[in-house]
């Protein structure tokens, strides 16, 4: 993996420059710009394109895999669901029909092929405000104010769920966020006591792809690789979410790849929406990584025989817009011609 490359110039993108007049495969690639800037588990960006006539297949990045936070490869297909979502509302602003097959049945690393048709409308459309929001999305660590979300934005985040699968929980009652918070410093302990893990989270920080200097991430992945700092990260972790006005919950039926891929969409489609209404987002795994803590965690929300897939923070802050890098899209895709 070619750790120099990661760089903030991908999110200066001009819809302007859209191949308007060009074959179906060159827009395929100008649509897969937006893709790559999607949110993923530790920044891995685990996703891999190729394009092929107007077809773009989708699989999965081993060496990107985070082997020992995400054992069961659940962020990997989440993460990879973001991407796949950020292409389709790309595809869809840009007036392109599209088709989505997941192949995550078969045992190999194509996930997903995403057939492009000029003439097509699909089967269902995303806001198309949220278009925009595909460069100014971002993941905020803040402590949210105490201040409620609307109604109506709460009702917005309910109707652009289309997925029959998936099931979105919002968690306000303050006895409720605190078990949650209490499960989620337990599991933070728990991480941070585990060596590899803190190997693992070392190495992301070190490269850069956490967004600090080259400097700083050294520094951090030092001190991450080293000290077990699990009870002070879940001490700040656990107020976080007890803080937050609401806690999201989506949960399946089942739990198999193709699942945790609508995940991956719901959540997207999910956070460019907050990112209209200027509510901030904050995934937080630690929980879920953590097989006996995911039990608790649906019987604490309430989810039933759904199992929980992604958890985050809703909230408002005053915060700067800042950017992750990402690995260009030379390096994570291939054209056929
Ligand atoms: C499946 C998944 C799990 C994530 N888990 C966490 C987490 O546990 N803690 C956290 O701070 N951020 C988490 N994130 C956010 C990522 O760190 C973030 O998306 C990535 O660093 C890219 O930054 P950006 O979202 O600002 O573009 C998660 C994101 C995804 C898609």
């Amino acid at each position: 993996m070619d750790t120099d490359e990661l760089t903030q110039s991908v999110w200066d993108i001009s819809e302007d420059e859209f191949p308007d007049d060009s074959p179906l495969g060159e827009q395929a690639e100008f649509l897969l710009r937006y893709a790559i800037l999607a949110p993923s588990s530790h920044n891995s960006q685990p996703w891999r394109f190729a394009v092929r006539d107007d077809a773009i297949e989708i699989s999965y990045d081993e060496t990107r895999w985070l082997e020992v936070a995400d054992q069961n490869k659940r962020e990997l297909f989440i993460s990879i669901g973001c991407a796949l979502e950020n292409l389709c509302i790309a595809a869809e602003h840009f007036d392109i029909g599209y088709e989505i097959t997941y192949h995550t049945d078969k045992d190999d690393d194509l996930v997903s092929t995403v057939t492009l048709d000029s003439d097509s409308e699909p089967s269902f459309s995303r806001p198309p405000e949220l278009f925009n929001e595909l460069t100014e999305r971002y993941t905020s660590h803040q402590l949210f104010d105490d201040q409620a979300l609307p109604r109506r934005t709460r009702e917005q985040f309910h109707r652009v769920l289309e997925e029959d699968d998936v099931t979105l929980y919002l968690i306000y009652e303050p006895e409720q966020k605190r078990s949650i918070g209490e499960l989620q410093a337990d599991a933070d302990e728990a991480q941070m006591d585990d060596p590899a893990y803190r190997k693992e989270l070392g190495y992301w920080v070190g490269i850069g792809a956490l967004g600090s200097s080259w400097l700083m991430a050294r520094i951090g992945q030092a001190f991450v690789s080293h000290f077990d700092f699990g009870e002070r990260e879940g001490r700040k972790n656990s107020k976080l979410i007890e803080h937050a006005p609401v806690i999201a919950l989506l949960a399946t039926q089942g739990d198999t790849p193709a699942v945790r891929v609508k995940t991956g969409q719901v959540f997207e489609r999910l956070a460019l929406l907050a990112s209209v209404e200027d509510v901030a987002v904050h995934p937080m795994s630690q929980i879920l990584e953590r097989p006996e803590m995911r039990t608790k965690l649906a019987t604490r929300a309430g989810t039933g025989e759904e199992l929980p897939q992604h958890l985050f923070r809703l909230g408002y802050v005053e915060e700067e817009r800042t950017h992750t890098p990402r690995w260009p899209l030379e390096v994570v895709s291939s054209t056929e011609r």
